[in-house]
Parts: C-alpha cells; sequence; structure tokens
C-alpha cells in the first residue's frame, strides 16, 4: 500500500527547500518540532544520555544525533548520510547585465546539471544575503522569489533547424543567462538588481554585502502515472534521501526504542565534490562525532572504539532503468522504480560498499521486509560518486552506498517511484532500531 501522505510530505519538504540553505532550514523545523536542541560550535558542549541535538555548519550542512542509553564505545554511531545541494545555475557577484533593453543575470554553473532542461521553466531566485544590521553586525537572511522572475527561452526551431537531430546545445558562457526584466534606457541593471533584491529582504540597498544566490523552478512537485506510481520534483537528487533519513530518525518508534546513538549528516557541496569546511570531505562530521565523544569523557582509546563500531549509511539517489535507453545498462545490473532501494557496488570505489556491508544491508532489508536491487555501472560509461568514500575514508568507518532508483538524474525536473521512498524509510528505520 502506497502511503500518499509519506509522498505528499517529501514532496512539501523539497517545495520548502529550492536551496541547501533553505533545505537545511526545512529540516531544522523538524527538528524543533521534535524537542531537538541546537548546538552551537564556538560553545562548550554538555549532553544528556537520550538528548536530541542538532548542529548547523555555515547555513548549508547539518548534523543531528539522538545519544543511545548504550555505551557509545560498545555500541558506536549510526549514521545516514546525504547532500542537501543540487546541481543548477548560481548568480554571479555582478549579477546583471543588460542587452538591448533586456536584463539577464550573469550565472556560473554548480556541479552538473542538463543544462537544456532548464530552458522554458518558470524560474526564481533564492540563496541568503549577507547585510550590516542596525547595530553594525554582519547578518544575514533567507531569500526567496515566490514568483517566477527569470526564464532562458528557447531559441525558436526556424533559427535552430538541427536542434532535434544534434540535442540542444547552450553555450555555457553566452546562452544559459536567464532574463530577468525589460528596462529603460535610465534603468541601469546592477541597481535595478539590487533594488529587487532589497525589496524581497526588506533591507535597504545600501544595507546589501553579498550573496549566495541559485536559480529554481516555481514549478511544485506532482504525482504522474495512470495510478500516481511516480512522482516529480527538482532536487530529488539528493533531497529525498535527506528526507528519507530524516523521516526514519524522527519516527516515534526509533526516538522511543532506539538504544543506540543515531545520526543523520546531510552535506552541502557533494555536486562539486565535497571539499570545503562544511563537505563530507571536510571536518564537520569527524569534529562533531569527536565533540560528542569529549562531551561523553570517553577517553581516546574508548573513543577509537566508537568509531570501530560505527556505520554508516550514505544514502544518495541511483540510475533506474528507462525503457528508451535500454544499451546505457549493464545488462545485469538494471534496477528499476518501485522495486526497492538499490546498492550499488563500484570496484574503483566510487561508492563505498563492500560485501560484509552489503550484507549487513541486506539483512536490515530482509529484516524490515523490503525488496533491494543491485547497480554496477556500465565499463565504457564513468560513473559518478557521493558523499559514502569520502566520509568513510574520513572516520575510518564501515559505510555503504544505497539509494532509490531515478530517471533524469541531474535535470531539473526528475521523476522516482513512489513506493521507493517508503521502502528506504523502512530499512533507514530497521537500521537505527538495529542492535
Ligand atoms: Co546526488
Amino acid at each position: 500500500m502506497i502511503k500518499r501522505q509519506s509522498i505528499k510530505k517529501l514532496l512539501d519538504f523539497i517545495d520548502d527547500s529550492p536551496t541547501p540553505w533553505h533545505a537545511v532550514a526545512t529540516i531544522e523545523a523538524a527538528l524543533i518540532a521534535a524537542q531537538f536542541i541546537r548546538l552551537d560550535e564556538t560553545v562548550k558542549w554538555s549532553l544528556q544520555a537520550g538528548g536530541r541535538y542538532y548542529v548547523i555548519r555555515d547555513d548549508s550542512s547539518i548534523i543531528l544525533f539522538v545519544l543511545g542509553q548504550k555505551s557509545l564505545a560498545d555500541s558506536g554511531f549510526k549514521i545516514v548520510g546525504a547532500h542537501t545541494d543540487s546541481p543548477g545555475l548560481r548568480i554571479r557577484p555582478n549579477g546583471a547585465q543588460v542587452s538591448n533593453g533586456f536584463a539577464q543575470l550573469g550565472v556560473e554553473i554548480y556541479g552538473g546539471p542538463i543544462l537544456a532542461t532548464f530552458t522554458d521553466r518558470d524560474l526564481s531566485l533564492a540563496g541568503r544575503v549577507s547585510y550590516s544590521d542596525e547595530q553594525g553586525y554582519i547578518a544575514h537572511k533567507r531569500i526567496r522569489f515566490g514568483q517566477s522572475v527569470l526564464r532562458i527561452p528557447n531559441l525558436a526551431i526556424h533559427m535552430n533547424r538541427s536542434v532535434n537531430d544534434e540535442g540542444l546545445k547552450l553555450h555555457k558562457q553566452t546562452e544559459l543567462l536567464p532574463l530577468f526584466a525589460q528596462l529603460t534606457e535610465e534603468q541601469l541593471p546592477n541597481p535595478y538588481f539590487m533594488q529587487l533584491l532589497a525589496q524581497a529582504t526588506n533591507l535597504d540597498t545600501d544595507q546589501m554585502l553579498s550573496w549566495d544566490l541559485a536559480v529554481y523552478d516555481t514549478q511544485k512537485g506532482t504525482f504522474w502515472g495512470a495510478a500516481n506510481e511516480f512522482y516529480a520534483n527538482s532536487q530529488i537528487d539528493n533531497l529525498a534521501s535527506c528526507h528519507a533519513g530524516l523521516q526514519a530518525l524522527l519516527d516515534e518508534q526509533v526516538l522511543n526504542q532506539s538504544q543506540g546513538t543515531l545520526a543523520c549528516a546531510f552535506f552541502d557541496h557533494e555536486e562539486v565534490g565535497s571539499e570545503s569546511h562544511i563537505g563530507a570531505a571536510g571536518s564537520f562530521l569527524s569534529d562533531c562525532l569527536q565533540r560528542i565523544t569529549l562531551a561523553l569523557n570517553l577517553d581516546r582509546e574508548d573513543s577509537a572504539r566508537a568509531l570501530a563500531h560505527s556505520f554508516l549509511i550514505s544514502a544518495d539517489m541511483a540510475h533506474a532503468y528507462h525503457p528508451n535507453f535500454p544499451a546505457a545498462y549493464d545488462v545485469n545490473h538494471k534496477v528499476f522504480v518501485n522495486r526497492g532501494p538499490v546498492i550499488k557496488s563500484n570496484a574503483n570505489r566510487r561508492y563505498s560498499s563492500e560485501s560484509i556491508s552489503i550484507a549487513q544491508f541486506i539483512r536490515w532489508c530482509q529484516d524490515a521486509d523490503v525488496p533491494y536491487q543491485h547497480y554496477s555501472h556500465r565499463n565504457d560509461l564513468a560513473c559518478g560518486s557521493t558523499i559514502g568514500p569520502l566520509a568513510s575514508a574520513k572516520l575510518g568507518i564501515r559505510s555503504i552506498d544505497i539509494g532509490c532508483p531515478m530517471w533524469a538524474m541531474h535535470s531539473i525536473r526528475e521523476s522516482a517511484g513512489v513506493y521507493d521512498h517508503e521502502y528506504l524509510i523502512k530499512v533507514l528505520k530497521q537500521f537505527f532500531l538495529s542492535v
């Protein structure tokens, strides 16, 4: 039985989270509702057994954890990892320019989006703005334009006759600029753009110092298919996995019955390699785990024992079989939407899975009555990667890479199967409840 309500929650979660900064705010709201306490990295931590806590680093990476009653040295951390960012377009610092009266925004490509999918969509802007507050301190706030203010219109087929034979190719520097206004001769693009930002943030233009702004799609998530067996939205990679991890950890049974120390780590910057102070290749997770062991007065040996007992599930989306493109898959590793979470293997360590972590995950699937599938990428195509190999290498803990199958990864409009999300939440709950 599909619990449509839970998929509806996922769609709302994504719609509330147009950027990584908004995704972390959406997650934080759920944590506050569940009585989690925010920890500040600049303040000494004092932690209680059974306590629920979270840490945010730079607004777009978040680690949440629940301390178990069991000895940490004897049971370790059970961690679900995922990423908060998605590929797309980011606005340059000197964003606005004008061409024949049309104001456009200069953009940089963030990660590896399918650029053609950004054309002819109801795009808008969201992110965060830093400014001087009344006392002269630097403050920042999130910003989101609700209505569609941007668009990248296609060139008509009459001027691009080969588009259907050669595909839509956009020059990355000159043909990707979103249009946002039609200006008079007196209006200058940058002041006009600053004025828009000022209105949207209730700030004066001279207060604003800097920003991080992303292009997002205003179209809301939807179900599709004759029996509503599929869903579509932007950023399914990888907000769906963040949502599944969060739902599993906040589950009543998990919170009430789990004896172990449970965590979710959701990182920004995965799509650009994770090399940052908030990314999975940075120190954020290891810093937090170390601070937990220090706050619990574990000595160095017991801290090492805790890590040796730990397990990381790196949850990220997988490539579902597309019936129009059968040649894109290894013939024995087609994975299908709505047939359960995918275990990802790669001999070259693009995924962190190995036979023992796979065996363990299969047991959790069996115990939770959840089907599973195996994925392995073709040799003649470059395989993507995840936070799994980076985070497990950094911490020295066992890990597996898994995730729900989806179509059109890195399109601005991705899609997946509704059953898989339920299955993933179920098996992650099993992991958190396991002894
Ligand atoms: Co991903």
